[in-house]
């Protein structure tokens, strides 16, 4: 005005918030592992683990889910869930060889009416991450049985509970297992052996797609409605840690493709190719009718060698420049990226499944953080589901606070507190934040 100078106008334009709504049938809840929150579980290979190779943590009495599950399922009524999701411990159903616990399939029988007299959708994981002590003293997965073992546990289980449900999860995580227990040996059997690592995945497809057939052909046999079946597959963006470095970049990309899509891949291409080094053949009928998904985290990733495993590279977590990384993490570390959750349910839809996440959680022990973990995840979801990514539910990671592994019961995961002490259960402010999007079935952003 009057100056000679020319003004600049920035057009900002204001970002319109809209409204979400998720389906009417869409699964909300929560999901919990038997290990993780039953307690007395002394029959497996974490429980012998434990006892020589822990930091120190046992898992013992963990939340005593085994006997107060009446209790924790009314909470998560009460929380607006309307599915939930835990694991059958194989070491209480058959404790030794062939011998199967009528007892405890009757126990599981129990949760699962439980659940349904609540209104929320059982779904059933068969294997999350243990195994019976009589396995393992075979060889584990390792072992030329354990498909077949595997599968005649799950026939068992399906005979006995199957009237009741229709979702099942074969296999927690197999990638995650053969990782930790063979390749770095954190876990049991504490392996570090890339042909064992590799004999693993193979008996791990194997079982899978026996199991599959068992729990397909009992439905048929007993003329119940036919069943989904599917399994948890773990997925973490994996970055360059340096962008410039073409070697990280195909670190990078060589574990996304390990680890978020060969088993899948295997699993819907019917037979395992990773660079010749697997070689079963898988049958080229379905053997897979959802993919649940487990996301927490983004990983940097560096160069680290082209033999086999360091083509897989090796972390740079705690190198990575600020413009990289969000500059946010879970008490354990973990960078919170949500954005990377809707990249894979896009990325998974390519799949043409059914998508279930059936975990997505923070370790922390500041709850708003938790309140904002959630609702970043539910607006990624949100989002992937408007570009038409199949998404059939939410389960968060966990209703209870548990027994997180190698690293105990520090970490605190729960949309409810556990006194580990008295045992009290404490609903958690974010389960509430979580409870109000469940009941509108809505979210603005
Ligand atoms: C997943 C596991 C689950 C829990 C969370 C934090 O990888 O499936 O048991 O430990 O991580």
């Amino acid at each position: 005005m009057g100056t000679g100078c020319a003004s600049i106008h920035l057009a900002i334009t204001p970002k319109t918030p809209h409204e979400f709504t998720f389906p009417k049938n869409f699964l909300w809840g929560a999901a919990t592992s038997a290990y993780q929150v039953e307690g007395n579980n002394a029959n497996n290979d974490w429980w012998e683990w434990e006892q020589t190779h822990s930091s120190g943590a046992r898992s013992g009495m963990a939340a005593d889910h085994w006997n107060r599950f009446e209790e924790d399922f009314t909470l998560a009524k009460e929380l607006g869930h309307n599915a939930h999701r835990f694991s059958i411990e194989w070491s209480r159903i058959e404790p030794q060889e062939g011998q199967w616990d009528i007892v405890a399939l009757e126990h599981y029988a129990s949760v699962i009416r439980s659940l349904r007299s609540k209104g929320m959708e059982p779904i059933v994981t068969l294997h999350h991450f243990t195994i019976p002590l009589w396995l393992a003293h075979q060889g584990g997965w390792t072992s030329q049985k354990a498909p077949a073992l595997f599968a005649r546990y799950v026939e068992k289980v399906a005979e006995y509970l199957g009237s009741d449900v229709f979702f099942w999860m074969t296999l927690n995580e197999p990638g995650v297992y053969a990782y930790k227990g063979y390749l770095v040996g954190e876990w049991p059997p504490g392996e570090k052996s890339p042909e064992q690592g590799i004999k693993v995945i193979d008996n791990l497809l194997l079982g899978h797609v026996l199991a599959y057939k068992k729990i397909k052909a009992m439905y048929v046999r007993k003329g119940w409605k036919e069943p989904m079946v599917g399994i948890s597959q773990s997925v973490l963006i994996f970055r360059a840690c340096s962008d410039y470095s073409l070697r990280d970049r195909v670190a990078a990309r060589f574990r996304h493709w390990m680890f978020n899509h060969l088993f899948v891949q295997a699993l819907i291409r019917g037979h395992a190719y990773c660079v010749g080094v697997f070689n079963i053949h898988l049958p080229q009928t379905k053997t897979l009718d959802f993919i649940g998904l487990n996301y927490y985290t983004r990983d940097f990733v560096q160069h680290s060698g082209f033999g086999f495993p360091g083509i897989l590279g090796q972390a740079c977590t705690a190198t990575v420049t600020q413009d990289q990384h969000t500059g946010k993490d879970n008490s354990l570390s973990w960078e919170i990226y949500p954005k990377g959750l809707d990249t894979f349910l896009k990325d998974f839809s390519r799949y043409k499944l059914p998508l279930l996440v059936s975990e997505n959680g923070i370790a922390t022990n500041d709850d708003a953080q938790r309140t904002d973990f959630i609702r970043e995840h539910l607006k990624a979801i949100a989002h992937a589901m408007e570009e038409g990514a199949p998404v059939i539910g939410y389960l968060y990671w966990s209703l209870l606070d548990n027994y997180e592994w190698s690293q105990g019961f520090v970490p605190r995961f729960g949309l409810i507190e556990v006194n580990y002490t008295t045992q009290k259960r404490t609903i958690r402010e974010s389960a509430r934040r979580y409870e109000e999007i469940i009941r509108s079935g809505k979210l603005r952003f």
